[in-house]
């Protein structure tokens, strides 16, 4: 069994103007392409060969665990973002009023959580023992290996704006925040209470 590269949910330039299609070409078809490629070389042959993605991201270390993390991380990433305008469930919006006070005020976390997290990593909301908190995770690091259920997440490594935004990472996660966020998909993982699976 080999790993996938999920495709995009999308068309790869439906997400203009906000991310370029030039910049999910690189981001999808060369950086998320080549930790899937990795891991399927890492894990050709072995024990590890037939596990998902997340048994891997959980029970690995080193380059291992990062190329399953970040095969992960970027799939959740694509269905985190969307075209078109949603907006958060009646019940998850209840939770956000209760935790945050506002969605305004969840926006504004995880934007201070997003554009100051130190060099690369994501910016995530998750549910943690029944409360929605946002939290980040460094580099290839991933909520997946932790009991908290990953609602959304905002790729805040380099690759992800310097095509379009340089090195304003403030104007990225603004313009994610404001135009992209996928509220069906972090209400469908509200819903269902469990972790988001990588497609097989
Ligand atoms: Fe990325």
């Amino acid at each position: 069994m080999t790993i996938s590269l999920m495709p995009l949910p999308y068309a790869q330039d439906a997400l203009e103007p906000h991310i370029s299609s030039k910049t999910l070409e690189i981001h999808h078809g060369a950086h998320h392409k080549t930790y899937v490629d990795k891991l399927n070389a890492a894990i050709e042959g072995t024990d590890n060969a037939d596990k998902s993605v997340e048994e891997i991201a959980k029970l690995a270390s080193g380059p291992l665990f990062n190329n399953a993390a970040q095969t992960w991380n970027h799939g959740f990433y694509w269905h985190s973002l969307n075209p078109a305008k949603t907006a958060p469930s009646a019940a998850l919006l209840a939770a956000i009023e209760a935790d945050f006070g506002s969605l305004d005020a969840l926006l504004e976390a995880l934007s201070n959580e997003a554009v100051n997290h130190f060099a690369s990593g994501w910016a995530w909301l998750v549910v943690d023992g029944g409360k929605l908190k946002v939290i980040s995770t460094h580099d290839a690091g991933t909520p997946i290996t932790t009991d908290v259920n990953p609602l959304i997440t905002i790729d805040v490594w380099e690759h992800a704006y310097y095509i379009d935004q340089m090195n304003k990472r403030p104007v990225y996660v603004k313009t994610v925040l404001e135009n992209l966020i996928n509220w069906d998909f972090a209400s469908e993982n509200f819903e269902r209470g469990t972790a988001w699976t990588y497609p097989a």
